[in-house]
């Protein structure tokens, strides 16, 4: 489904809509638990992944970077499809780094696949390094959604092309605070600077997926 929203002054997903208590560790996990939510994250977020991943239209030689990689497993999907490009993912989750850094070994290995520590409003990559940017189930928690968006657009390459997707899982979170949160991807990709920004909505359960897509 598109949706064509007139563009308005950037708004921010309220901090009450922010995953809290256990579900918190999504935003960081760490300890043993983090381990275990990131095998779960690989497990239940097969079909969301399998939505998004197809708008980025990947080929062999792309050079794609995923903010906020997590398990590590839409990495390795990626690195499977761009088989003669390169793969990179940000994280800042220590946790995570090392899940994902199994899951991709051999790629890694290979100099095809690079994870790094980091953040994402602080990317360690050149300027227009990338073709395509993407991060799924992460925008939720940037406190400064256009600064990484803007970070976002200056690792592409002019024409490249960005697509941030969230499926809110909050507790009690509802189709209405899925049609909000696409609403202020799809400003705050605007805000910082993206041209041909657009809107895909996804119904699944629990809740909707709503990816916003923008061209450099
Ligand atoms: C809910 S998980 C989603 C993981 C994966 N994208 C998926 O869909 O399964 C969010 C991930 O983003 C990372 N993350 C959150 N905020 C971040 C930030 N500002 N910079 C880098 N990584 C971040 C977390 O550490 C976590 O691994």
């Amino acid at each position: 489904m598109k949706n064509g929203a007139a563009l308005s002054p950037a708004i921010q997903v309220p901090a009450s809509r922010m995953p809290t208590g256990w579900r918190s560790q999504f935003g960081k996990p760490s300890g043993v638990l983090g381990g275990l939510i990131g095998h779960l994250m690989a497990l239940k977020n097969k079909d969301r992944s399998w939505w998004v991943l197809p708008m980025l239209e990947i080929h062999q030689n792309d050079c794609v970077l995923e903010v906020g990689f997590g398990s590590g497993i839409d990495i390795r999907r990626v690195s499977e499809i761009a088989v003669d490009g390169f793969v990179a993912g940000v994280d800042h989750s220590p946790v995570m780094l090392e899940q994902a850094t199994r899951r991709n070994r051999a790629a890694i290995q290979s100099e095809r696949v690079e994870l790094q520590l980091g953040c994402a409003s602080q990317l360690p990559y050149q300027d227009d390094f990338f073709n395509k940017v993407f991060s799924i189930n992460v925008a939720q928690f940037w406190n400064d959604p256009v600064t990484v968006m803007r970070e976002t657009r200056r690792v592409l390459r002019p024409g490249g092309l960005v697509a941030v997707a969230v499926q809110p899982r909050s507790k009690g979170a509802k189709e209405g605070i899925a049609r909000l949160t696409g609403r202020s991807l799809v400003e705050n990709l605007s805000a910082a600077g993206f041209n041909e920004v657009r809107l895909e909505v996804k119904r699944m359960k629990p809740v909707s997926t709503v990816c916003a897509l923008g061209v450099k």
